[in-house]
């Protein structure tokens, strides 16, 4: 019997389901060129979720993502709800779901097509190879911990106070070193033991879990000058692990060295990264409501999404390759969207791009 994998579907709003509608067309066709067996349930969550529940995230939602083996969400928010109070903004659905779901990693990707080289703003001989992968933790840290104003001896004061514990610290490194071993074996681990001393228990935790992983090559990197090689030697990174507000400024710049956020993938993971593993995957981008409804969004970034719950979640590699070979070869092919076509009126819409990935995908 084929082993059926669950998987919950979350369009929500904006250019979102447009997106989402082309990733379930690659999980169509990885059904009928490998013989899986995906069965999609779809939920409410974010904008249309308020208006429809009058809560961003609904407890059938969270039982629906809860029960699957793994989420694909598209994006949530726009204009329509931003003056909502707190409770009734679709940005709150979207941090209480990771938080219900215990996802503490954020996986970004950062890989630079060949083709699209011409599309960074960086050096192509500077790119030539780029293929990184940011873990950021993302339930911790500054963001996280008491936030304080306060009159002071000169003035109105704010706080914010940066916590790790131990624990968190190095379920998150683990993550990192076991991601790197399935990857090209190193790891650049990134803080600021020089000032920081949640830094300096980050670098202390990642050196006595080092040893378990004697098959990766480790590198402290200060955060400043991380920034700075990720400019000038991107290529030369394999895995990046780091605390989430450093992890949030990285991940975007190196987002920037693959041309356009309609490219970029994620993936949120709890407590393991195993085959098996439940995971949330989603673009990296929002609802874009400039080109909504106009089947003018790039669909690579959720597409992408997909192929990063094949490897993570169901050790599903060979399809895997399979749709990011796809991606390559259409884009090889020059065909575009507009956020990264050159000549604007060749753009194909979201659907033209979709069935043009799905088209290009074979067994090796
Ligand atoms: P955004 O990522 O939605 O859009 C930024 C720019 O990139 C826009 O010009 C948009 O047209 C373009 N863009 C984004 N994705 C694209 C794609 N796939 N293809 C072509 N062009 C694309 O960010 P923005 O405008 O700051 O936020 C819009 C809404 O999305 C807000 O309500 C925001 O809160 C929400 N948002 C949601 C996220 C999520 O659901 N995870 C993440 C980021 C923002
Ligand atoms: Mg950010």
């Amino acid at each position: 019997m084929t082993d059926v994998k669950k998987i919950a579907v979350i369009a929500g709003d904006g250019i979102g389901p447009e997106v989402v509608a082309e990733a379930e067309k690659v999980l169509k066709k990885a059904e009928e060129l490998y013989g899986y067996s995906f069965e999609t349930e779809h939920a409410l969550f974010g904008g249309i979720a308020i208006d429809e529940k009058g809560t961003p995230l609904p407890e059938e939602t969270l039982a629906i993502c809860k029960s699957a083996d793994a989420v694909l969400l598209g994006a949530v928010g726009g204009p329509k709800w931003d003056n909502n109070s707190k409770e009734l903004r679709p940005e709150t659905g979207l941090l209480g779901i990771r938080k219900a779901l215990g996802l503490f990693s954020n996986l970004r990707p950062a890989v630079v097509f060949d083709c699209l080289k011409e599309a960074s703003t960086l050096k192509p001989e500077v790119l030539e190879g780029t293929d990184l992968m940011v873990v950021r933790e993302l339930t911790g840290g500054i963001y996280f911990g008491e936030k304080l104003r306060r009159q002071g001896e000169h003035g109105e004061e704010a706080v914010d106070t940066c916590v790790y514990n131990v624990t968190e610290i190095e379920r998150i490194t683990r993550q990192a070193f076991e991601i790197a071993q399935k990857r090209r074996k190193k790891l650049a681990s990134v803080d600021k033991a020089n000032v920081l001393e949640t830094s300096r228990l980050w670098r202390e935790t990642v050196n006595r879990i080092a040893p378990d992983y004697p098959d990766v090559e480790l590198e402290h990197v200060l955060v400043d000058n991380c920034a700075m090689q990720l400019l000038r030697r991107p290529s030369s990174f394999d895995v990046i692990v780091t605390e989430n507000m450093f992890g949030d400024i990285l991940s975007d710049e190196a987002a920037m060295l693959t041309g356009s956020i309609g490219m970029l993938a994620s993936a949120s993971m709890g407590d393991s990264t195993d085959a098996g593993s439940f995971g949330l995957y989603e673009p990296v981008h929002g609802s874009a409501p400039d080109i909504a409804g106009q089947g003018l969004a790039n669909p690579i970034a959720t597409i992408l999404s997909v192929a990063l719950m094949f490897r993570l979640t169901f050790n599903y590699a060979e399809a895997a390759d399979a749709i990011e070979a796809a991606v390559a070869k259409v884009l090889d092919e020059g065909h575009r969207t507009a956020d990264i076509a050159v000549d604007k009126s060749k753009a194909l819409s979201t659907s033209q791009m979709g069935d043009l990935i799905v088209a290009a995908m074979q067994k090796a």
